[in-house]
Formats: C-alpha cells, structure tokens, sequence
C-alpha cells in the first residue's frame, strides 16, 4: 500500500490553497489526516464507500469499528441522520462547534461501512478552522478517526500522525499541536435518557445543564473482546504504547514513595523506565526520562500532554512508563483518567 504522503502546511485561512488541496484529494477520494481542536483525525468522503474503506485499512482497524462523521454546519446532519431528537438540536446549539459527537438513526446515503453496520450514525462538528474549512472545501462530510495506527495513542501533532500513518495515507496537514489532546465526549441520543460512551472535555454536569438527565455507559478498563458492548470503540485496546505502562493512582505523597519503589526496583533489574509526571512530582523525582503532564490541578494540561508523553517515552525505548496518577480527576480529568487506565497494563491504588 506504499503511498508517497503529502505534507501540507496551512494557517487555516478561507482560501488557503494547501487546505484547497487536501480537499481535492478527499474528493477524489483519497485520505487525509487533518488537525482538529481534539486530536488529528483521519479524513475521507463519508459517503464513498471505497475512500472510507481506505481509512480502515491504513489505520489497521477493525471493520466493525464505526467512523465519527465530521460536519460544517448543524443542518448538514439532517441530509446524514433521522428523527433527530429535540436535545441534539439543544445540544448543537450548546456546544457545536466543539469536542461533542452526538450518536442518532443514520439515513441510508451513509454507507454501512462509515457505521460499522449500525444502523447509528455519530457525527461531530470540528472547533478548528482548518478542520472547517477542509470540510467546506470538500463539500463532502468527512469520516474520521483519530490518525493513529489502530491501537496506538491519539496524535496530538502532524508528527505523529506520520510517525503511524507515513506511506500509508495520501497527505497530512499539519495544523500544529492540537489545543485539547484528547478525544471528543461521545453521547448517544437514541434513548429515551442520553448516555456517555466516552468521556471528554465535555462534562455530565455541562450536558445535564443543557438538557438533563444523562447517564454514563463507560468503564475505564478494557472490553475482553467477547463482551456486547454499546461503543464498538470501547472493546479494543487503545491508546497503548509499546512500553509497559504502570499507573500510580492516589494522593500525591504516598503516589511518590510508591514511585519511588518501583523506578528502584526496575533499576536494579536493569529495566529503562520513563516517567510522565505532574510538575509537582517532577521536582521531587528526578528520573532522567520524564515527561511532564502540566500541573497538578490543571487537568487540561494533563489532557494535552498525556498521548504525547506515551508517544515521547515510547519512542526512547522505556521498558516501563510509570504514570504519576495524583492529578485533579475531575472535569476533563475524568476523561484524561479514563484514556491513562486503558492505556495501563497495570493499575496501582495507594
Ligand atoms: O475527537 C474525536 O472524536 C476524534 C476527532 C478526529 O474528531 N475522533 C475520534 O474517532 O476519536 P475514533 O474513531 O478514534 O473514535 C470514535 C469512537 C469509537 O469509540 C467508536 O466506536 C465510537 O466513537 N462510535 C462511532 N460511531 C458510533 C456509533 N454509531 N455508535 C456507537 N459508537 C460509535
Ligand atoms: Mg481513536
């Protein structure tokens, strides 16, 4: 599938001829990776079948994985879905643009392979100009996943988009780091009472002011592959990095000393660890291979820097990646908490 990947450069304006050609490329269908306010996604003509089908297989993903369907505006969702419950309309309002993918009935011009085979459709409407403009400039709304390779951490960067997806996509533009740095809250609308399938920036509380009860339908650990499960997404690994990644949860002074006893222990077998760390612990554990995950209460920092930091101590070949888990896990550190417990082969509680 050797492809040569394009690297477009674009400032996001209207007309921008770098964003006029990726947009090409998406109509004729091709794919490509393009910034938005959460992570890159991996763009393609939703409704081409074959262009969509192209997502998969750079990606590695499993076919029963459905898409996010990518639109300019709230009336575009009509042509793509049905019976579109009065509270999405109230939630578009609300939060539209923005890091918010709302599950509805899906209308049949979206392809089965965009869904999954789910007679849902997800759709989301991007915060980032380019992304916006990509979109305007196609004419086309636009299937994407996060553009990592299936099972890797989210990319927050163009880098590392291509670092995954170089040879196997026709072009990337790069936008710049990504503002959030994790992905989207997913709410299903279908049911009488809305439900959270994957958390994000967009907090229950913030739902609930909008339209009221919404219940949450995630867990923070992995699916065994067996299981029914609501979000197909939910079921796979995800986020994981090659390195073994152990997470320390709890108050921050006995989060350290547990730290502290397991970078000896792994010293003394010889082990390369990595540590991605609150500012906090950073000055108090210095380990030559850190990261650091911003400031112990400000949970968006966490959020920016959390795929990266996988990426960044994988990429220096840590053995083991221990995780500072004495951040503030509220508003977006729930979600940030949620991605750092899939991504952990082990979770510690002290
Ligand atoms: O922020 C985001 O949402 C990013 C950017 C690129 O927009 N996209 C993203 O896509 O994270 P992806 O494919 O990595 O995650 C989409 C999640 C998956 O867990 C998938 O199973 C779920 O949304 N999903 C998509 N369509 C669904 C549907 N019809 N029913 C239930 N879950 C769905
Ligand atoms: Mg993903």
């Amino acid at each position: 599938m050797k492809k040569d990947t394009r690297i477009l450069r674009a400032g996001g304006k209207v007309g921008d001829e770098q964003i006029i050609e990726a947009a090409r490329i998406l109509r004729e269908g091709g794919t490509v990776a393009f910034p938005t306010e959460t992570v890159y996604g991996l763009g393609a003509d939703a409704l081409n079948e074959k262009a969509v089908s192209r997502i998969f297989k750079a990606k590695g993903r499993p076919a029963d994985n459905p898409l996010i369907v990518h639109v300019g505006s709230k009336e575009r969702c009509m042509e793509l879905a049905r019976n579109i419950p009065e509270k999405a309309l109230l939630l578009m309002d609300e939060f539209w643009p923005g890091p918010l993918t709302l599950i509805m009935e899906r209308k049949s011009i979206v392809p089965d392979v965009t869904t999954g085979g789910l007679d849902t459709v997800a759709l989301r409407m991007p915060e980032n100009e380019i992304a916006l403009e990509l979109i305007r400039q196609s004419g086309k709304p636009i299937a994407a996943p996060s553009a990592n390779l299936s099972g890797r951490p989210s990319p927050t960067t163009a880098e590392h988009v291509l670092s995954d997806l170089c040879g196997r996509i026709d072009a990337v533009v790069d936008g710049g780091e990504v503002s959030i740095g994790l992905e989207s809250t997913v709410v299903d609308m279908t049911g009488d009472t809305p439900c959270i399938l994957r958390p994000g920036k967009i907090t229950k509380e913030e739902l609930e002011a909008c339209i009221g009860d919404v219940r949450i339908a995630y867990d923070d650990k992995v699916h065994p592959e067996s299981e029914i499960v609501r979000s197909p997404g939910m079921k796979y690994t995800h986020y994981s990095p090659d390195s073994i990644v152990i997470l320390v949860e709890g108050e921050n002074d006995a989060v350290i000393s547990r730290m502290k006893e397991l970078i000896s222990d792994f010293h003394s077998r010889g082990a390369n660890v990595g540590l991605l760390l609150t500012d906090e612990s950073k000055r108090i554990l210095p380990v030559e291979m850190t990261y650091s995950l911003g400031e112990k209460d400000r949970p968006e920092q966490a959020a920016k820097n959390l795929f990266s930091g996988l990426r960044y101590l994988d990429e220096r070949k840590a053995d083991i990646i221990i995780v500072d888990g004495s951040f503030y896990p509220d508003g977006i550190g729930k979600a940030v908490f949620n991605r750092v417990r899939k991504a952990a082969d082990m979770i510690i509680k002290v």
